[in-house]
Order: structure tokens, then sequence, then C-alpha cells
């Protein structure tokens, strides 16, 4: 084995990757697409947000973002430069039913069905995530994610959504990251709807959730082949010291972190050490554990750092805050950088929760990246990154995990949430101003690799 920071294909145990491994790349809506008033879109929470002063770096917004929205063929085209076999998007609830709930929007349904038929006609499997955080406004102005009826009306966009695609739509996702939804979005308030209220926090948990329960029978209904999973992002987590007191810390981080959300939808029932901890009474009716435990035919892993965790009896719950070393390498989001915490989570999610099917649903990393003179970008950083983080996805799946396929986040730079334009995760540069995409160093290796897995199966056969 050579050093996997080179991305070299030899640098990645591609052997022990199955022959009909998915390549992919992942983007979200409010992220890449722009138009956000065009052909009958309502805004979301995140165009509010975005307008609150002071909420975004720079004051940005996903106005025009990627304007992927009009630019989708030469994203779908990038893609197939790039030789990937699968592309993981999200979809606009607020294009497909503007009112959140009520009539369906034809223009919003329509642009879907005209991506996911090119990206068939490319030889790309879609896979689609019905929320992306981007709750419509109309139901936030009712209550949002801390009211039931937000998860009955998800389930209901779901249904309309997977009677149009599912014919052609293989693999869905319900959900992508509830964790941030929920505490960062009501708890941090770092991001929409920005509440900083632990009862409403906790509520929105339980109805995304529901939600995810309640959606993944919508799908099934109206499309009875679909392969349908959720997608949490999950952080291995360790105490900062062995004080008693940071080791308490660490199982609470874990808590919120990972079982918060892995319990119940695995039929555990939410871990009674958190229920304790948040002291909030959860919307409980009879019936609904079950529904959030739908069975899953995959589970989505996003992996991005691992949490280093001290006691914080004064913060807000789960009462630790994550410990900065600056000895340990960061990325640009000031992240720290350990690949061997994708290899744990993939195991972790094979021996404890019994994975039968695990996708990396994203992985990546940000970067301030140098346009050279000549056009180029060579971002070792990012392309190292890559490189450790797939080594040890085939080391997980060398050692076990069913691992079906790696999604890098993300296919373009793009509206990094509240970082707005600065913090640049993409395999391909986009030039705000002109919006020129050039693919990166990064991009040209990953290519190499899912080359080199190809040719590999192909001898094998
Ligand atoms: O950009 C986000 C994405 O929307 C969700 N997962 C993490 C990425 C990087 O922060």
């Amino acid at each position: 084995m050579t050093d996997p920071s080179s991305l070299d294909p030899s640098s990645v145990d591609l052997s022990a990757l199955p022959r009909d491994f998915a390549w992919g790349v992942a983007t979200s809506a409010y992220q890449i697409e722009g138009a956000v008033d065009e052909d009958g879109r309502a805004p979301s929470i995140w165009d509010t947000f975005a307008r609150t002063p002071g909420a975004i770096d720079g004051g940005d917004t996903g106005d025009v973002a990627c304007d992927h929205y009009h630019r989708w063929p030469e994203d779908i085209a990038l893609m197939q430069e790039l030789g990937v076999d699968s592309y993981r998007f999200s979809l606009a609830w607020p294009r497909i039913v503007p009112g959140g709930d009520g009539p369906v929007n034809a223009a919003g349904l329509d642009f879907y069905d005209r991506l996911v038929d090119a990206l068939l006609e490319a030889g790309i499997t879609p896979n689609a995530t019905l929320y992306h955080w981007d709750l419509p406004q109309a139901l936030q102005d009712r209550g949002g994610w801390p009211e039931r009826a937000t998860a009955e009306h998800f389930a209901a966009y779901a249904s309309v959504v997977a009677e149009r695609l599912g014919d052609r739509v293989p693999h869905w996702a319900t959900l992508n990251e509830p964790l941030c939804s929920a505490w960062i979005g009501h708890l941090e308030g770092r991001m929409a709807p920005g509440l900083t209220d632990l009862t409403a926090a906790v509520r929105a948990s339980y109805h995304l959730l529901l939600g995810h329960g309640l959606a993944a029978q919508a799908i099934r209904a109206a499309a009875p082949r679909a392969q349908v999973g959720i997608v949490n992002n999950l952080s291995p987590v360790e105490a900062a010291s062995d004080r008693p007191e940071d080791v308490a810390a660490a199982l609470r981080v874990d808590g919120h972190t990972n079982r918060w959300w892995l319990d119940p939808l695995h039929g555990l029932g939410f871990p009674a050490d958190m229920r304790e901890v948040y002291g909030v009474d959860l919307p409980e009716r009879a019936g609904d554990l079950a529904t959030i435990a739908q069975p899953l035919d995959w589970l989505g892993l996003n992996y991005y750092f691992p949490a280093v965790v001290a006691d914080d009896p004064t913060g807000p719950a789960p009462f630790a805050h994550q410990v900065y070393r600056p000895e340990v390498p960061h990325t640009g989001m000031d992240w720290e950088i350990d690949a061997s915490g994708i290899e744990s989570l993939l195991l972790r999610l094979t021996e404890e929760y019994g994975a039968r099917r695990l996708y990396v649903t994203e992985n990546g990393s940000a970067y301030p990246d140098v346009v050279r003179a000549d056009g180029t970008i060579d971002d070792v950083e990012r392309t190292r990154y890559l490189g450790e983080h797939l080594a040890a996805c085939a080391r997980a799946a060398r050692r076990g995990a069913p691992l079906a396929g790696y999604y890098a986040w993300s296919l373009l730079d793009n509206f990094e949430w509240a970082y707005g334009y600065d913090k640049r995760f993409g395999l391909v540069h986009v030039d705000y101003e002109t919006q020129r995409r050039t693919v990166k160093g990064s991009g040209r290796r990953y290519a190499d690799l899912v080359r080199a897995h190809r040719h590999r199966t192909a001898r094998a056969a």
C-alpha cells in the first residue's frame, strides 16, 4: 500500500469494495439551485433565515447559488466527466408544494422530472433526498417541526413526489441530518429557523423522526420497489480527559449526536439517559415508535469529524462543548481530521445496529482554494482528505461493513449555510461571478479512482 494522501488508486484497497459499489457525488437544493422565486417556488425557512441580519457570513443568500436550476445540463456533463455512477441531490419542498400542504406546483415537479430523466440518460443513478432543511416558510409560520402536523404534511409531500418520480428513482432518503434541523436550528440557533429553545428542539427532533417514518410508508405505498433510507451525520465521541465529568459528558454527547437518532430508528426507543438530560416531555402517541422504526433498506452516514468533548455544566443541553486541539490537523472549517472516525462509525452501524446496507452519503472538506494563473486548482489538502477517508472506508468494508457506495460532498462549491460562499467543499470549483465550473485536482483524482475500480471489476468479470 502506498501513501493514502496521494489518492493514488493503489492507496485504497479497491478489492475490499463490492463490484457494484456506487461512486457518487452529492449536493442539496438550497445550496446549489438558486432561482428562489421562479416557476412558483415559495420561500423556505432558509430564505427567511438568510435575510436575518448577521445570520450568514458576508450577508450571503441562496438566491442565485450555483444557478443549477438553469445550468443542470452542464452539471450532469460534469458528473459524466468525473465518471460517477450516482448523484445524490435533494428536492425542494417549497418548489413542489409551495404552501407546505395543499396545491402541488406542477412546474416544480417538472424540474425534477427533467433532471431525473437526464441523469438516467447519462447513465447516472438518481438518489433523491426529500428534505435537506428547506421547510416551506408557510409551515414554519404554523409552528414548524415542533408541531405534529408538519410530519403529516411531510408524508403527503413524499407521496406526491414518489408518485411522480418513483418509477425512475431507485434510492430515496427521507431526511438529511435531522440532527442539524433539530439541534442546530432549534437549540443552538445557528441554522434556520434560528431558535434557541430546548423544548422546541426536542419536539422538532421527535416530529422529524415521525415524519421520516410516515414518509417512508408513503414512498413505499407509491413506489413499492423504492429503496428507502435516512441520512444521519454522526461522530465518534471521545472525552477530552479522563476526568469523570468529561467521561460523563462524552456519554451525553454520544446520546445527543448518535443514539438519539439511531436508537428510535432501530426500534430501541428514545434513550432513557437523554430523556433525563433534556427533561422535556416527548409528544408521544401510541404507535409512533413503530412508525419511526420502519424497516430501512439502507442507512446513510455523513461523516466529517470526530467529537472531542469536555463537561460544560453552564452550557445548553447536553452540557458539554467541543474542545479545540491545536496540535491536531484541521480543515478550513476548523474541524479535526480523523479518517479512522469513518471506519469506526461504519463498523458501529454494522455491529451495534445491524445495518445491512450502508452508504457514505457525504464526506468531504472545505479549504480556501487557490486558482492558479492558468485557471487550474491543485487542492492537495482536499485530495489528501479524500484519499485518507476512502482508504478508511475500504478498511471498514474489509472488516465486514456492508458498504455499498460513497458520495463525495460536494460536486460543486456551494452555499455553505451560515458560512455563506466562503467555505468551498466542491470537487468542482465555481466562480460565482461568472458561474464558470472548473474540475479541481481532487475531482480528477476521484475520477481516476472510479476508473481504477471499474477496470478492476471488469478484469475480474
Ligand atoms: O454542506 C453541508 C451539507 O448541507 C450537510 N452536511 C454537511 C455539509 C458540510 O457542512
